[in-house]
This record gives C-alpha cells, structure tokens and sequence, in this order.
C-alpha cells in the first residue's frame, strides 16, 4: 500500500510507534462501492493483524480510504477504475482470521483467476522437474528420519527416478520407540522406497555417554551423522544429487542466521554435509510451508499417520533428556514419551497439538510406592500449540488426559516417581528444553 502511494502521489511518513498487533478494521461508509468488490463479503468490523512503523498520510489522487482502524484513517485504500487496492495490515497471517477472505476476492474476484489449482497438478509438476533436473542416469541420496518433511521429500523422488533415490535411515540410538522398525515398515515396505537402514546406536551412544551439555550434544550427533551418511554414500558408489527437505521457513531462517541474529541453538544445519562430497543440492520442498507439504504428502498417496506427526528433533531424545546421557536414561526417556502419545492419541487430542513429548530431567525427589520410599527422577512432559514452530502456546491439556498419562508413566516407567507439566510459551521459553 506505502508502495503504490508513493508511486502515484500520496504521501508516507516515519511513525512515531510502530504498529504492532491485533487491530479492528471497520469499513468507512461513504467509500462503500469502492471496497465492495475486495471486501464485500467482510462484515462491518473486523480483526486484522498490524505490523508496521511507517504509515500512510496522504491518500493519492484517485484513490479513497476503505478500511479504518483505530490508529489510522488509511487501513485499506482503493482505486476502483485501476482496479488498485493496498492494505496496510497483514491478511496472509493466521492472526488475521479472515484475511484469506480479502485475498481470494482479489485473486478469483477481480483478478478472474481459475481456482483449479490442486496438490495433485502441483505434485506431478514436481516429479517433473526432478526427472528434469537429475536426468535419465543420476543418482540421489537423501537421509530420512521418519519425520513429514523427508518423507514427503523421498516418496516424490521415489515417484520421479525410482530406485536411483536411495534413502537412508541412520539410527543413532536417539529415536523414539520402536521408531526405526516402523519407518522402515512405512517408507520401504508399504511405500517402496529404496530404504537403507544403518544401524548406528553404538556408535553414537558411546560417544555421547554421560554428555550433559546441549550444544556438546549437538556437535557430536552432527558430526558423527555426517560420517555416517559419508560411508553410506560411498558404499552406495557413484551419487550425484543430495536431497534435503528444505522448507520455506528454513530458507528464511538459514538467510536471517547467516545476519547479525544470535544463535539460539545450533539446529538450523543448513550446508551441514562437506563440499568434498560433490553432490548437488535438491531440494523439491523449498518454496512450501508445513502445511502444504502435508497436502503434497496427501496428493502424494501417503497415509494420515505419517503426514499428521509432530516434528521430530535431529538430535533425537538426547536434547529430551536432561540427565547425563546413557542407555538407561535414554530408556526412560523414550518408555515416557511413547505412553505419552499413546494416550493422547487415545483421548483423541494429538491432532490439536503441534508437537508433544517427555523430558527426563536430572532432578530427584523422594516418593513412596507401597511401604517403600523412593527417591527417583523427575519428567516433565510438554505439549505445544504452533503452526509456526517459531511461536508456540503450552496446551490446555483436559485434567483427565494429564491424570492418565502422570499415572502410567509413574507405574511403568521405572525410575521416575514424579510427572510434571510444562506451561511455558515460546517466547520466552523455546519448545525443547535445550
Ligand atoms: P525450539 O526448541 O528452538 O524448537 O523452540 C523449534 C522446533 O525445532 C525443533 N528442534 C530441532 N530440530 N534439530 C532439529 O532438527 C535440533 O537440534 C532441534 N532443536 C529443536 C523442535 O523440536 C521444534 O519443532
């Protein structure tokens, strides 16, 4: 809107605040039949999501003020015989409930555009371009880790080239319960992928036995995942193409940390494989949000399970369990976090949920289970709401889910004799624990 008031005449200054927020929008009477098309089926008020600090402060010959806000007289501005509209809030944000509304007048209203658009052309144009792209003879290799996002990733490159993708599963002993039996059953038996799974619990464990620290974590997982996956590569001979799962918001989060912008953690391993491999990069999911890849995987023949799951650490249940890293404490961890989403797939809530999990935490307290007292380990166990994953409210988890869940881990999971809940938002605290 500050664009093309500028560009035709009107006039945008600094503001004194930044505008930053939820805000009422109310259509401006007088100016009704030069918003009609864009905003007709808006009602009288309604909440958009703000976030500017320039403002608009001279409407352009031609064009009327639509939409005003408390703040502003130039919410919305028109142009009806140039078919012009600006708006100064946000209607592509979830935090604007009816934005989608404006848009789709905009673009199949005014625009005229077909709405045939669907995941299905969307996939096959895919497959397309990554037979283009690799050709008749490439090979490509890919990590999986059971996770949305390399799924989807590997069951299109299974689509495009076949068995000349070649996936990897490597399990560093971190994954959930029973994860990497059921990867394999999903992507390789039911999906045909070509699947390698390596078995690399040992490996990893030993190098990371009695680590504390997070950021040591992260490093040594990193590192031993990429001499892993080297040897794997080299077993599997001549490849040329290195898949990675590249959402959109990892590519605006790759570009913001290579800014001044502090490290929080050290996930975002964007590039974390060596030059000397010589594989180009492809990417088939870059332009796409968690949401659409979840269409794509649907479009794509995938089932409910595997395109509904939360997300999945890197690191695994070594950032999920706080006390110093060894098989028994990992075990605690994973036993705690399988009840867990058992039971809330049982009370019917996982879908409301972003990402949900256990922590074992390096605390002890003193229990008593019969006639004997115990003194055992603490979990807190943790549930999200995000679309984002950048932002993220603590579920309001119904009393009697919680109940059940504190009962079994407590009963079978040994070790632990007290179950906490986290209700801390992302920001000011993230979503893992480290
Ligand atoms: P935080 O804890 O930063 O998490 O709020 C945001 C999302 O990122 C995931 N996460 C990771 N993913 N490697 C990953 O692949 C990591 O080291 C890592 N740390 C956090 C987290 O599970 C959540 O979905």
């Amino acid at each position: 809107m500050q664009e093309m008031a500028h560009v035709f005449g009107g006039k945008v200054a600094a503001g004194e605040a930044r505008e930053y927020g939820h805000a009422m929008v109310s259509r401006i009477p007088a100016n009704q039949a030069a918003g009609k098309e864009l905003l007709g089926k808006l009602p009288d008020t309604t909440k958009m999501w703000m976030s500017h600090g320039d403002k608009l402060t001279a409407v352009p010959e031609g064009f009327v003020d639509v939409l005003s806000s408390d703040n502003s007289e130039h919410a919305a501005i028109a142009n009806m015989a140039k078919k012009m509209y600006g708006l100064q809030f946000h209607p592509e944000v979830t935090h604007s409930p009816l934005g989608k509304v404006i848009l789709e007048a905009f673009v199949v209203d005014i625009c005229g555009a077909p709405t045939d658009w669907n995941m299905a052309d969307i996939a096959d144009e895919f497959i397309k371009e990554v037979r283009e792209l690799v050709g008749p003879e490439g090979q490509v290799i890919g990590a999986v880790s059971g996770g949305v996002d390399s799924s989807v990733a590997a069951v299109l490159l299974q689509k495009a080239i076949g068995d000349r993708f070649h996936a990897v599963l490597v399990d560093n002993g971190l994954l959930r319960k029973n994860e990497a039996v059921e990867v394999v059953s999903r992507l390789k038996e039911k999906l045909g992928i070509n699947l390698h799974c390596v078995d690399a619990k040992d490996r990893f464990l030993t190098l990371l036995d009695g680590c504390t620290d997070p950021e040591s974590k992260r490093k040594i997982i990193g590192k031993t995942f990429i001499h892993v996956f080297q040897e794997e590569a080299e077993r599997i001979g001549k490849v040329d193409f290195l898949l990675q799962g590249t959402l959109y918001p990892d590519v605006i989060e790759s570009i913001s940390y290579k800014g001044p912008s502090a490290t929080i953690k050290s996930h975002h391993n964007v590039g974390g494989l060596p030059d000397t491999m010589h594989l180009k990069l492809i990417e088939p999911l870059r332009e796409l949000f968690k949401d659409e890849v979840r269409s794509l995987g649907m479009a794509l023949g995938m089932d409910e399970f595997s395109v509904w799951r939360h997300p999945f650490p890197g690191p695994g249940l070594a950032i999920r369990c706080l006390a110093p890293l060894s098989e028994e404490n990992l075990s605690m961890a994973r036993e705690a976090d399988a009840i867990m989403i058992e039971e809330l797939n049982r009370a019917n809530v996982y879908r409301d949920i972003g990402q949900a999990f256990a922590v074992l935490l390096p605390v002890k307290s003193v229990g008593v289970m019969g006639d004997c007292r115990t003194y055992e380990k603490v979990c807190a166990i943790r549930c999200v709401q995000t679309t984002d994953y950048m932002t993220a409210d603590w579920y309001h988890m119904p009393y009697e889910v919680l109940g059940r869940i504190s009962n079994r881990i407590i009963n079978e999971v040994r070790g632990i004799n007290r179950v906490t809940y986290d209700i801390s938002s992302k920001p000011p605290a993230t979503i893992e624990w480290e």
